[in-house]
């Protein structure tokens, strides 16, 4: 059988007002990825021919964040006069037969509806096939009109009579259609609405108008298409991508003493065995190692990775650091830009003074080094093998292996025995 091609089309160049925010509403983040992006890694399950992304004018950042992805165009929308108009500006650059429309507001949509998506619409061989779900709290998205279980149209919540508020099927706002479809009918859409908008969502009832196959596909769980219109919104759809990134991580083996309480980014890593102790924050691409102790209350940034054994404990921040195996940070410390080897114990209150105002450098601490509570170290800085440093010393030149140094600059007391 032939497969058609594909074009996913996202629509992005909304300004989200709702939000006051002076970033596009498609970059606020969830869980380490931008809502844009959580959409497009979805659309790309889908292996389709080409992905279309309609930006506004004023938007330039959306594409900057994108730039090195070279699978993706993009259109642009010079006025936002509706979902509708934003299809149509980019309609002459569609290259294939089947096109899917996807909202770059709506970041948990789920592959396998999109797949169930596409074989009911060959399937049935229609000209649209739109997804809807159902909720008990519809208020604000598009009410999906039956008559006599058929599709009729959708209704928007501005645009929407008393009973119509009460249907319970919403639209996701997403949808296939062929591409004679959006021909022929496309550029007839009007304007004639509350919000004087050219909706996307008429392109229903003007296909039933004329005739032409019509279907809907029913999303089992309607939580995964909330749409993203306000920092409410965002808040609730964060909670979701959590939960989910996190109960992946429980499934592989590691031990997250508090779902409710703990944020990963979905970048992160991490080797069974190891447990995650509450309110710990994993931002970015880190990794963790097998049988590792995170928490409570640690801080892990980008560029960190934490070898077998690893504990980094309360009130510890880590960022862009190699911890290498068994080697401890148990409370209190900031560890930045640092190369750290095996067995090292990093005592409380040891900071790495990592930026001198203009540069950021590197601190090496080597195997079985032991640092002193409260130790600063002054970037660049290496403390040699089996080294020491004493309470509260503050390292400003480098310590050779197996040597004890303390005081303020530290200064060399003995070599160990
Ligand atoms: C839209 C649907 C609604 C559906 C809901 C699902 C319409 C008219 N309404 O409503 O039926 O229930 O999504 O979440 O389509 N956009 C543009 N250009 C524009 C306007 C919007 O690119 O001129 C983009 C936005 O960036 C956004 C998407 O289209 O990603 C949807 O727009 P939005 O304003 O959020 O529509 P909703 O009111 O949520
Ligand atoms: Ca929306």
């Amino acid at each position: 059988m032939h497969t058609p091609s594909l074009t996913v089309v996202v629509l992005a160049a909304g300004i989200g007002s709702r939000m006051k925010s002076t970033k596009p509403k498609v970059l606020q983040n969830v869980c380490g990825r931008t809502l844009l992006e959580w959409v497009l890694e979805s659309a790309r399950q889908l292996a389709p021919q080409q992905i279309l992304i309609v930006v506004g004018p004023d938007q330039p950042q959306i594409q900057k964040t994108l730039e090195s992805q070279h699978d993706l165009q993009f259109g642009v929308q010079a006025e936002r006069k509706g979902t509708g108009h934003a299809l149509q500006q980019v309609f002459k650059q569609i290259t294939s037969e089947q096109i899917l429309v996807l909202c770059g507001d709506t970041p948990l949509l789920l592959v396998d509806d999109l797949k169930k998506l596409w074989q009911k619409h060959q399937h049935e061989g229609n000209w649209a096939t739109l997804l809807s779900a159902r909720t008990a709290h519809p208020y604000g998205y598009g009410r999906i009109v039956r008559n006599n279980q058929q599709v009729i149209g959708i209704v928007e919540e501005k645009d929407a009579s008393e009973e119509q508020r009460k249907l319970s099927e919403i639209n996701t706002g997403i949808y296939l259609f062929r591409h004679q479809a959006l021909q022929q009918y496309l550029f007839q859409l009007q304007a004639n609405n509350r919000q004087k908008e050219y909706y996307l969502t008429d392109m229903i009832a003007l296909l039933v108008q004329h005739q032409q196959l019509v279907g809907v596909q029913v999303a089992d769980d309607f939580s995964f298409y909330q749409g993203v219109n306000s920092f409410a919104q965002l808040a609730q759809v964060r909670k979701i991508a959590q939960q989910k990134i996190l109960m992946q991580h429980m499934d592989a083996g590691v031990d997250i003493v508090d779902p409710q309480n703990t944020y990963i980014d979905v970048q992160v890593k991490i080797g069974a065995n190891t447990q995650i102790l509450p309110f710990c924050v994993i931002a970015g691409s880190v990794e963790i190692g097998e049988y590792c102790e995170i928490g409570p209350f640690t801080h892990l940034r980008s560029g960190t990775v934490l070898e077998e054994g690893a504990e980094i404990g309360n009130f510890t921040e880590v960022k862009k650091s190699r911890i290498g195996k068994k080697t401890k940070a148990k409370h209190l410390s900031y560890l930045g830009d640092a190369v750290i080897g095996e067995r090292v114990n990093i005592g409380a209150g040891t900071i790495t003074a990592n930026y001198d105002g203009k540069r950021k450098s590197v601190t090496t601490i080597d195997d079985d080094a032991f640092i002193g509570s409260g130790t600063t170290l002054v970037a660049p800085v290496q403390i040699g093998k089996n080294a020491l440093t004493g309470a509260n010393s503050v390292v400003t030149k480098s310590v050779p292996d197996h040597t004890i140094v303390v005081g303020v600059p530290a200064k060399i007391l003995r070599k160990k025995n």
